[in-house]
C-alpha cells in the first residue's frame, strides 16, 4: 500500500514511522513532512491546508491512503477534498472536525448523546463570563471557543485573570471545575464502528509538577496501569459509541481518529475535550506498543470497513515519551538553534527520535518550533521506559533546551 501522510509535527513523524514499520505499506510520503521524516519518506513541497494540492499530490504518487494528522486541516475540509477524488482517507470530514474545532459545537453534541460532561456556559459578553464564573465558583475554567492548539484554556484561581482571559476571545466557554487524573482515549472510527486504542496519559504543564502554562504536551507514557479494568469498555459505551451515532445521525458522520480527552473524577468519567486527530505525545507512546498494523486499521476505517478488522495488538511493557521543547516555549520559542546527539539517542535500544519544530539550514538541523522533538522509549516497566527516554533525552542538545524531568514519574494510584 503507497500511504500519504498530511502534517510535520510529532504525530506525523510517529505515524509516518510506524507505516514505514508496516509490511503492509510499500510507500510512504508526506507533505509537508520533516527533516525527521524524510530520512525514510518522500517529501513534498506542499501546503497541508490547501485541500486541492493535497488530492492532486495524492493522486499524482498514486496514494491508497491518505492520513490527515493535525487539526487544521482536517477543519478546513482537506480530508474531504481527497475524498472527493475517490481516494481512501483517513481523517474526519470538516463537519465532524467541529467537535475539535469548536468547543461549544462539542458540548451541543455530548448534550445530544448523553454523554457526561462538565457543565458548561457559552458567553459572549463579559457580564455572562462574571455570572458563569460566580455561579460555578474557583476554579476557573475559561475557554476560548475556537482551535488554540491547546492554549486557549485558562484553569486560575484568580477571578481578574479568569476575566481577562475571557476579554481576549471573541466566545468563550466557562466550565465547573474537574477533579481527579487525565486520561486520553483515542478511537479509529468509520463512523459505525468505534475500535478504541490504548488509554494514555499526558502532561500538559510545561513545567515540572505540573507547573507553569498549559502545552500541547510535554510528555505521555501508556498503558497506564492504575486506570480502572473497565475503563476503555466504560468510555466506549457511555462516551465513543454515543458520540459517533450521534453525530452519524446529524448526516455528519465521523470516520477518522476521535480523541476523548477524560477526567476520572470523584463522580465518575468526564469529557474535558474532544479532538479530532491523534494526540501529541501521547501517539508516539502508543505507536511505539502497537503490535499489529497500522494501515490496515486505518485503511479500515477510512473505506468502512472496520467492523471486519481484527482489534490491534498491543506489545507487552511500557512506552515513555519526553518532549524536548525549544528556549521560551510556550510564549516565544526561538528558531535557529542547531541539535545535535540524535543519532545517539536513537543507537540506544528501544528508544525512537519523532521530530517536530526542526528545520534544515544550510544542512545543519536546527529548531523551527516550540516542541522540538521528542524522546520515545519502550521499556519492561515504567521505571525502564522512563530511564531509557531521558537517557536519550540527555544525548540531545541544543542551545535553550527544556524539557520536563518528571514525565511518568509520579502516576495515579489505582482507582477503581
Ligand atoms: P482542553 O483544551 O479543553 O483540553 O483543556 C486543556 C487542559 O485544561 C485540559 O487538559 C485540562 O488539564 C485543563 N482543563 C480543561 N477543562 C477543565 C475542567 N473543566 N476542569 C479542570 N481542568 C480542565
Ligand atoms: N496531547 C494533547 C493533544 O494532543 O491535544
Amino acid at each position: 500500500m503507497r500511504t500519504l501522510v498530511i502534517g510535520s509535527g510529532g504525530r506525523e513523524h510517529a505515524l509516518a514511522l510506524a507505516l514505514s514499520r508496516d509490511d503492509g505499506v510499500t510507500e510512504v510520503h508526506a507533505a509537508p513532512g520533516n527533516p525527521g521524516i524524510g530520512t525514510f519518506a518522500e517529501l513534498h513541497d506542499v501546503d497541508p491546508m490547501d485541500g486541492a494540492a493535497v488530492a492532486d499530490l495524492a493522486e499524482r504518487v498514486r496514494a491508497d491512503l491518505v492520513v490527515v494528522g493535525p487539526e487544521a486541516p482536517l477543519v478546513a475540509g482537506v480530508a474531504d477534498a481527497v475524498r472527493a477524488r475517490g481516494v481512501a482517507c483517513f481523517g474526519a470530514s470538516a463537519d465532524a472536525a467541529r467537535i475539535e474545532g469548536s468547543k461549544a459545537f462539542a458540548k451541543e453534541v455530548m448534550a445530544a448523546a448523553g454523554v457526561p460532561t462538565a457543565m458548561a456556559h457559552v458567553c459572549e459578553k463579559p457580564d455572562e463570563v462574571a455570572d458563569a464564573l460566580d455561579a460555578f465558583g474557583a476554579p476557573f475554567v475559561v475557554k476560548d471557543d475556537g482551535l488554540a492548539a491547546g492554549k486557549g484554556v485558562l484553569v486560575t484561581g484568580d477571578r481578574t485573570a479568569a476575566l481577562a482571559h475571557a476579554a481576549g476571545c471573541a466566545r468563550v466557554v466557562v466550565e465547573e471545575f474537574l477533579d481527579g487524573p487525565e486520561v486520553s482515549l483515542f478511537a479509529v472510527t468509520d463512523g459505525e464502528t468505534v475500535v478504541p486504542l490504548m488509554p494514555a496519559q499526558d502532561f500538559k504543564r510545561a513545567y515540572d509538577g505540573d507547573e507553569g502554562p498549559n502545552t500541547g504536551g510535554m510528555g505521555a507514557y501508556a498503558p497506564l496501569a492504575w486506570a480502572p479494568t473497565d475503563l476503555v469498555e466504560q468510555v466506549t459505551e457511555r462516551v465513543l459509541q454515543p458520540t459517533v451515532d450521534e453525530l452519524r445521525r446529524r448526516g455528519t458522520p465521523f470516520s477518522g481518529l476521535l480523541y476523548a480527552g477524560l477526567a476520572l473524577t470523584s463522580r465518575g468519567v468526564r469529557v474535558v475535550e474532544f479532538n479530532a486527530r491523534f494526540g501529541d505525545p501521547e501517539t508516539q507512546a502508543l505507536l511505539a506498543l502497537l503490535g499489529s498494523s497500522l494501515s490496515r486499521l486505518l485503511y479500515a476505517a477510512a473505506t468502512g470497513r472496520l467492523a471486519g478488522v481484527e482489534a490491534p495488538r498491543w506489545l507487552p511493557g511500557v512506552a515513555v515519551t519526553v518532549v524536548l521543547a525549544a528556549d521560551g516555549y510556550p510564549e516565544s520559542p526561538r528558531k535557529g538553534d542547531v541539535i545535535s546527539g540524535i543519532d545517539a539517542a536513537q543507537e540506544l535500544d528501544g528508544v525512537d527520535v519523532v521530530q517536530a519544530g526542526t528545520a534544515l539550514s544550510d544542512g545543519a538541523l536546527v529548531t523551527a518550533g516550540g516542541r522540538v522533538l521528542s524522546v520515545t522509549a519502550l521499556g519492561e516497566d515504567l521505571d525502564e521506559a522512563r530511564s531509557r527516554a531521558y537517557e536519550g533525552v540527555h544525548r540531545i542538545r541544543f542551545a535553550g533546551e527544556h524539557h520536563r524531568t518528571d514525565i511518568a514519574a509520579r502516576v495515579p494510584v489505582r482507582s477503581e
